[in-house]
């Protein structure tokens, strides 16, 4: 008899990035409804945080799914790769199992699609020097993507993809270097070294290494290049499931998102179902909202805590001058939650929720809990279930002047009342909130296991926020604290 065919869920972050998508995928992942978990959009430009049996492990480019043994991995065609990066990254994990004494088999579970885009050296030095107004991750993803969409220059590829690099390796390498001189020759690029006695030294960009450096990822990546197109629309016919994982946040989508403020890949749950499966594989869009929203750059921020002084603050020295050591060895959070400046609530609350990059520990911009995004995003999205991270930090209000829980209820522009997110950045920042104050807490609740275990002024606002998007989602689940497991399903 033949099997039904499966479905494909998709998980994507409805707010700016960084909303906690690894503890629902997790969750998702561990009820064993899925055999493979795809990545469908993005790169290195990504990061998720997940703790493993208390250690915290950082991902960028493998699938949250990795430490869910038994899990599939796919790094799907409308990604970029960054080889070096990516080598790197599964060389960490495998190293996190070994000191465990376990093994996450990565090689045996992970395939990248042949038809991901490469992202070459010369991508990540253009993003460095062009990318520094809209203050990119630096990844090399914007001019991996021009080139994907470019395709050819007068006769030279443009385009490179995994499956090159696995079917001609010579071939593809000799082009990609070639690009690296023409690029380092034009922009007279050089890099800085550590001088052993606490300076730096600026010697010329070192191609060779770079590019012995990006052969040997290539050959470490190799078997795990698969050439086969209809990859995850095969596991459908056998009636298995995917689980696609978004990346970046559906308001860093370049097309719908806060232009020209975004990435560069489709970060919306349709863009899983363009190039690896279509639409009607969709079965559920999971929608993650962090309670407290953050943003990493540039870009309109409606609620910012500080407004256009967070902004600029945040960003000071390429976001280096207020890191994460140097925030905590100069302010106190309580202290900056008591004050009556609000771009100080922001900063103690960035600091009570460790809002900061995970790799580089810049300072994430922090604003109000928005009913008007939310409402927005779950509509444009077409999320079915919502799921709120961070609920456990709404506790911390109560240190505040108001004790209350600041949470935005009306847009408007121009004198009128208006349910979305302008067009245009500069609409954007015009744009006036309304806020209403809602009781704050003093239950912690990390570690509840049952949604009737909250507070009732947590399960208002739950309810809020729940009625504040009528059209399509329920409330599925709650992040109640930084472990995997402090997740409870909504009831
Ligand atoms: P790019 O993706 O590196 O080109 O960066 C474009 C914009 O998106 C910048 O404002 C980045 O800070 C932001 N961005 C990209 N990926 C993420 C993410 O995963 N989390 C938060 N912000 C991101």
């Amino acid at each position: 008899m033949a099997r039904n065919r499966g479905f494909a869920d998709v998980v994507v972050g409805i707010q700016w990035g960084d909303e906690g998508k690894a503890k629902i995928l997790t969750y998702l992942l561990n009820s064993g409804t899925y055999g493979v978990t795809a990545r469908f959009n993005g790169g290195s430009n990504a990061g998720h945080t997940a703790y493993y049996k208390g250690h915290k492990v950082g991902f960028h480019q493998l699938p949250s799914g990795v430490l869910v043994p038994n899990t599939e991995l796919y790094s799907g065609s409308g990604t970029v790769i960054n080889p070096v990066k990516y080598s790197a990254e599964i060389r960490s994990v495998e190293e996190l199992a070994e000191k465990l004494g376990e093994n996450f088999y990565i090689n045996d579970r992970l395939s990248i699609s042949g038809e991901a885009t490469v992202v070459q050296p010369h991508h990540i030095i253009i993003d460095g020097l062009k990318g520094k107004k809209v203050a990119t991750t630096g990844n090399g993803i914007g001019p991996a993507y021009v080139d994907q969409a470019a395709r050819m220059n007068d006769g030279i590829l443009l385009n490179i993809r995994m499956i090159d690099l696995k079917r001609d390796p010579e071939k593809y390498l000799k082009l990609i270097r070639e690009n690296l001189e023409r690029v380092v020759n034009q922009y007279n690029v050089t890099v800085f070294l550590e001088d052993g006695s606490g300076g730096k030294r600026e010697i010329a960009y070192p191609v060779e290494e770079k590019m012995r450096e990006f052969e040997s990822a290539v050959e470490h990546l190799s078997d795990m290049i698969t050439d086969d197109p209809l990859y995850l629309e095969r596991r459908i016919e056998r009636g298995e499931n995917i689980l696609f994982e978004g990346a970046n946040g559906g308001l860093l989508d370049k097309i719908k998102g806060t232009v020209p403020n975004v990435t560069s890949s489709v970060t919306t749950p349709g863009g899983a179902f363009s190039a690896d499966l279509p639409p009607n594989d969709r079965r559920y869009t999971y929608g993650v909202l962090k309670i407290i929203p953050s943003r990493v750059g540039r870009g309109s921020f409606p609620g910012e805590y500080g407004g256009e002084i967070s902004e600029e603050y945040t960003l000071q020295n390429g976001g280096n001058a207020h890191k994460r050591d140097i925030e905590f060895s100069n302010y106190d959070p309580f202290e900056e939650l008591a004050s009556c400046d609000w771009f100080r609530v922001g900063r103690g609350l960035r600091m009570r929720g460790d809002e900061y990059g995970t790799t580089t520990g810049r300072p994430r911009r922090i604003g109000k809990l928005d009913l008007i995004l939310t409402d927005f995003a779950t509509r444009l999205f077409g999320v079915d279930r919502l799921v709120v991270t961070k609920a456990d930090l709404m506790r911390d209000f109560r240190h505040t002047r108001e004790r209350k829980i600041p949470v935005i209820n009306g847009y408007s522009l121009n004198g009128m009342s208006i349910d979305f997110l302008p067009m245009t950045e500069e609409d954007a920042r015009e744009l006036v909130t309304n806020v209403r104050y809602l009781d704050s807490f003093e239950e912690d609740i990390t570690g509840a296991t049952d949604y009737r275990e909250f507070p009732a002024e947590l399960k208002a606002l739950l309810n809020l926020l729940e009625n504040s998007t009528p059209r399509r989602c329920k409330l599925y689940g709650i992040g109640t604290g930084p472990g995997t497991d402090n997740f409870v399903l909504a009831s």
